[in-house]
């Protein structure tokens, strides 16, 4: 494909709503962006495990972002701020420091919770972490995505104004990386 997107849930859950977000944008982008669906899924980071020997899951999850074009982050909140296992993944993501796979690429970050306030907090959080990591967030409007129980369908995220509002946001980081913005796509689901 033309572009490779990075997509991580900050979820582990089954039936996980930040999954069904992710699926719903795989399934309105253009053919030519591929977005691969991950999950945070990593042994909890410590410095003995870094370096050379790192757990080989850890390789292939930087490795898989160091050849992403971008990263679309769709996250729960927990106690008002990133679930542990999402910064978890994100630790592992900013090492070695001045070469990780996710300092300078851009990053879109949607946040979702069943509650009206759609993750606000974990979003914020999860803004200072990127910063950190010197991710390059790609500027648009917050992207939360609240009451999200009401817009499941089938396990299915079936809420086309959130998606065309994510996609806006997408569509800018497209054409960063040198892609047109999919509203084309948008239009036609
Ligand atoms: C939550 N949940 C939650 N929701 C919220 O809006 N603010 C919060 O602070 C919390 N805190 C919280 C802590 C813990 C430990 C759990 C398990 C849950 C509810 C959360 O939004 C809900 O479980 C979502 O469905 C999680 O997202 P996934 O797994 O469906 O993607």
């Amino acid at each position: 494909p033309a572009v490779r997107l990075f997509g991580l849930s900050g979820s582990l859950r089954r039936n996980s709503y930040c999954r069904s977000v992710l699926e719903a944008l795989q399934a309105i982008l253009p053919p030519d962006v591929r977005l691969a669906l991950h999950e945070p899924r990593l042994p909890l980071y410590s410095e003995d495990e870094d370096g050379e020997a790192s757990p080989h899951e850890v390789r292939r999850f930087r490795a898989s972002i160091a050849a992403s074009d971008g990263v679309v982050i769709v996250t729960p909140e927990y106690n008002h701020s990133l679930p542990g296992a999402l910064k978890n993944a994100l630790d592992w993501a900013s090492r070695p420091l001045g070469a990780a796979a996710l300092t300078g690429k851009p990053v879109v970050v949607i946040s979702v919770s069943p509650a009206f306030t759609g993750g606000v907090r974990a979003q914020s959080h999860l803004h200072d972490v990127l910063l950190a990591i010197r991710a390059r967030i790609v500027a648009g409007p917050q992207i939360v995505i609240g009451n999200i129980a009401a817009k499941i369908s089938d396990g299915r995220f079936v809420d086309e104004s959130s998606l065309c509002f994510a996609l806006e946001t997408i569509g800018a980081l497209l054409k960063d990386v040198g892609r047109g913005a999919p509203a084309a796509a948008a239009a036609s689901s």
